[in-house]
């Protein structure tokens, strides 16, 4: 009896994503990678996207191997994209829809950082300009918003066909876990403070758009029993924030001993057990729907915000 009442809520059981098929754009590094190399340790088939086969199939080759010790573990593939384009939508899809029956899960995670401003050197409408007008070309924002917001948007509506036929099959897997859309987002959707950004406006405004995007996407698809929900990280070390610290191997990066980063966050730098456990929760978890959970070990208690 006690074990008919609960072991449907061991970690083991709610967490065991065998039969899950997710797609993770930016799979192969930083925070992307911290997501799809927890689904795979978890059972999950995952299919990394990013602009370099050859990168994409050396970080998959890594963790195949290690999972090919454990038959409860899943597999990464990698595809090459460009998620900015919505052709790129349109050729992803149709591409793992040839591999898989469907979809459970696309995680719109692909970033890029531009058009950071330096600091104004001195407190004058002048130095404003030359700072942040000057510096800031109309490619940045072209090409952040392009990665961040709009991409997601193509991506988000190309899969929704291989998401609704995971909620329509009869298979075992498909009756554990809901479809999903996972954005990244970024405490940067709501801080006011640019320095927590990497001081790009062009990077700000993409992060507001996609949590606006998440929260009304969410409304949209309401009727077909698709959920969206966001991740809005802090810091995380990765080529963004830490550029050249990525492992050729295993495709993580690692700040230098000692090193630091020139930003105010209380806890300790979150770590792939902190964002992999909150990819868990929100794959597993049926109730959470519209939301962005912030990850940010308390950056924004330090830096004003509002959300
Ligand atoms: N790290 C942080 O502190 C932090 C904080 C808040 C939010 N975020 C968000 O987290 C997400 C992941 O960033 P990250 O920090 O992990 O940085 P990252 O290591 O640079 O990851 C970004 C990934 O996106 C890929 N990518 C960029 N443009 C692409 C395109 N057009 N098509 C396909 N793939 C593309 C990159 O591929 P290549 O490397 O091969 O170019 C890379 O794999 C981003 O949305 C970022 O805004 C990061």
């Amino acid at each position: 009896m006690t074990d008919a009442v609960l072991n449907h809520l061991t970690a083991s059981n709610i967490f065991d994503l065998r039969g899950v098929v997710a797609v993770v754009t930016g799979g192969g590094s930083g925070i992307g990678l911290m997501i799809s190399s927890t689904l795979v340790a978890n059972g999950a088939t995952v299919y990394i996207v990013g602009p370099k086969q050859a990168d994409l199939d050396r970080f998959a080759h890594t963790y195949n191997e290690a999972a090919s010790q454990d038959p409860r573990k899943g597999r990464m593939h990698g595809i090459e994209g460009d998620i900015r384009l919505k052709s790129e939508a349109t050729r992803l899809a149709e591409e793992i829809g040839k591999r898989e029956k469907y979809l459970t899960v696309l995680f719109n995670n692909a970033g890029v950082l531009q058009g950071s401003y330096e600091p104004p050197t001195e407190a004058t409408a002048a130095s404003y300009v030359a700072s942040h007008f000057d510096r800031v070309t109309q490619e940045n924002f072209n090409n952040v918003i392009n990665t961040n917001s709009i991409g997601p948007y193509w991506l988000s509506f190309a899969f929704l066909p291989l998401l609704e036929k995971w909620k329509k099959s009869e298979d075992p897997a498909t009756k554990k876990f809901l479809p999903q859309i996972i954005m990244t987002s970024s405490m940067n959707g709501w801080t006011k403070d640019s320095n927590t950004a990497g001081r790009s406006y062009p990077y700000m405004f993409s992060k507001s758009a996609i949590g606006h995007f998440t929260s009304s996407l969410a409304h949209e698809l309401l009727p077909l029993g698709i959920r969206v929900n966001g991740i809005a990280p802090g810091l995380f070390v990765s080529q963004m924030s830490a550029p050249g610290m990525v492992d050729p191997v295993t495709g993580a990066s690692h700040l230098p001993q000692g090193a630091t980063f020139p930003l105010e966050v209380p806890a300790v730098l979150g770590s792939n057990r902190d964002m992999g456990s909150l990819a868990l929760f929100l794959v597993a978890n049926w109730f959470v729907n519209g939301e962005t959970v912030l990850i940010d070990g308390g950056t924004l208690l330090k830096h004003p915000s509002s959300y």
